[in-house]
């Protein structure tokens, strides 16, 4: 089995990739983003509570289905399945979180490749082609066109090769070097004027907000963006984990890792804002809203690095070099979802499987670009907001109300003879049963 559909070599292999996936556009730009348009410390507090308190039952879920079944989300749901009640269900919460992965990536290529743009152009600058740099950061339909085929070339590319050598290799080595320049940039931000009011309006929350129900939906997404929920992508690295490894500190890992990334951008990109306005860039209105939301990256860290002198180009380079890494890294497993699901239910080959679904879904993305301010917002709330939380909640509702408890439990003694004694056994099976879907429905409800 393993030989035929792949699996991760090593621990730190799954680790890599599963955090590879997790950590992306969504923690070093959506969640920054997403704090300063909602308030700031509060934003910062409730997605925290969520990321560990629903977010991650409702991720050690996903792995369980994956590890359990090893296969793709429908098969693995329908081999937990007893009806044939269950199995409608298993087929449409498991192609649903297929259609969402799809439906994500076609606009996160689109943004990746704005990433993929800005590390050109600080080349052609030092190359002195001032039209070119100024071509490939100008928002204009050839560009994002030109720039989102480049990056779902490279995602079909890396896919193309399967788990082990391209997922795996990719993800290992680039990812700490992200780590490694956040932290620097931070140190950096800090010696300059305006950073401390920054780090006043992340840290300090203002707990009369943390209720409002647009910072609790889109907290919650946000939460479940981050860790590639509701999307199939962790029902599948789940079924590339072997069955000697332990399930519950493979994730934790991975959610810590994933959450501590987010949260060192927001304490990078957050006081930039603040010292971008104090030299003049305008980031808020006079109301204190931000002027621009989605760009917001885009304004605030090329002003920084020019704060830099000359090195401000190489760093600059070097920051969307990796930013777009770390987008491959989650764009991958992104296309992962649709494909193996395609080739294992119904035996395409996989490098057609591949090449089939990058096309469509490019066209899915030249799609959007044809009306990127309306289109994008649609489908990013469409599948962020929406999708992602039900499936994700529908699959609590799996492993919680179809499944055995003893069921449960063998799956995850595999790899942890010891679990029945500890905390986890004591409480995840009821919490996610019982609390997981009721919280998600409840903010769901609130927000109406
Ligand atoms: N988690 C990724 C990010 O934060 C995005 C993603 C969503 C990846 C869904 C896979 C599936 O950028």
């Amino acid at each position: 089995m393993a030989a035929s559909r792949g699996e991760f070599s090593s621990r730190i292999g799954f680790i890599m990739a599963a955090a590879g996936s997790a950590v992306g556009l969504g923690n070093i730009w959506g969640f920054p983003t997403q704090t300063a348009s909602n308030g700031g410390a509060a934003f910062v507090l409730v997605y925290l509570v969520l990321a560990f308190c629903l977010a991650y039952p409702a991720f050690m879920a996903e792995l369980l289905i994956g590890r359990y079944g090893q296969a793709n989300a429908v098969t693995s749901l329908q081999k937990m399945s007893r009806t044939t009640f269950h199995k409608r269900f298993a087929f449409f919460v498991g192609f649903g979180g297929v259609i969402c992965a799809a439906l994500i990536l076609s606009f996160y290529g689109i943004l990746a490749g704005w990433m993929v743009s800005y590390a050109v152009e600080p080349v052609l600058q030092l190359a002195a082609v001032n039209d070119a740099a100024n071509w490939v950061v100008a928002q204009s339909f050839a560009r994002n066109i030109c720039f989102a085929a480049i990056f779902m070339f490279l995602t079909v590319f890396v896919i193309r090769r399967g788990v082990e050598d391209g997922i795996e290799k990719w993800s290992k080595r680039l990812m700490p070097l992200l780590i490694v320049l956040l932290v620097i940039l931070i140190a950096y931000v800090f010696t300059l004027d305006g950073a401390s009011d920054g780090l006043n309006a992340y840290l300090n929350p203002d707990i009369s907000r943390v209720l409002e129900p647009d910072l609790l939906i889109s907290a919650m997404g946000q939460a479940f963006f981050s860790l590639s929920l509701g999307t199939s992508v962790m029902v599948i690295y789940g079924s590339y984990i072997s069955k000697e490894e332990n399930l519950v500190s493979l994730g934790a890992q991975v959610t810590l890792i994933d959450v501590s990334i987010a949260f060192l951008a927001g304490l990078l990109i957050i006081p930039a804002m603040y010292v971008a306005q104090a030299q003049g860039v305008a980031i808020f209105a006079e109301d204190g809203s931000l002027i621009s939301g989605s760009g917001l990256v885009f304004t605030v860290l090329p002003s920084l690095f020019d704060t830099m002198g000359s090195i401000g180009l190489f760093v600059a380079f070097i920051f969307f070099i990796l930013m777009s890494v770390a987008a491959l890294t989650s764009s991958i497993s992104m296309l992962e979802g649709p494909v193996s699901y395609v080739v294992e239910r119904h035996q395409v080959e996989r490098t057609k499987a591949t090449t089939i679904i990058g096309v469509v879904i490019f066209l899915m993305s030249a799609l959007i670009i044809t009306n990127l301010d309306m289109m994008l917002g649609l489908v990013a709330t469409l599948a962020t907001e929406y999708g992602q939380p039900i499936i994700a909640m529908l699959c609590c509702v799996f492993v919680g109300w179809i499944w055995h408890r003893s069921e449960i439990l063998k799956e995850l003694q595999q790899g942890n003879d010891n679990i029945e004694n500890g905390l986890f056994w004591k409480i995840w099976p009821w919490y996610t049963k019982f609390v997981c879907p009721t919280a998600i429905a409840v903010v769901f409800i609130h927000s109406l």
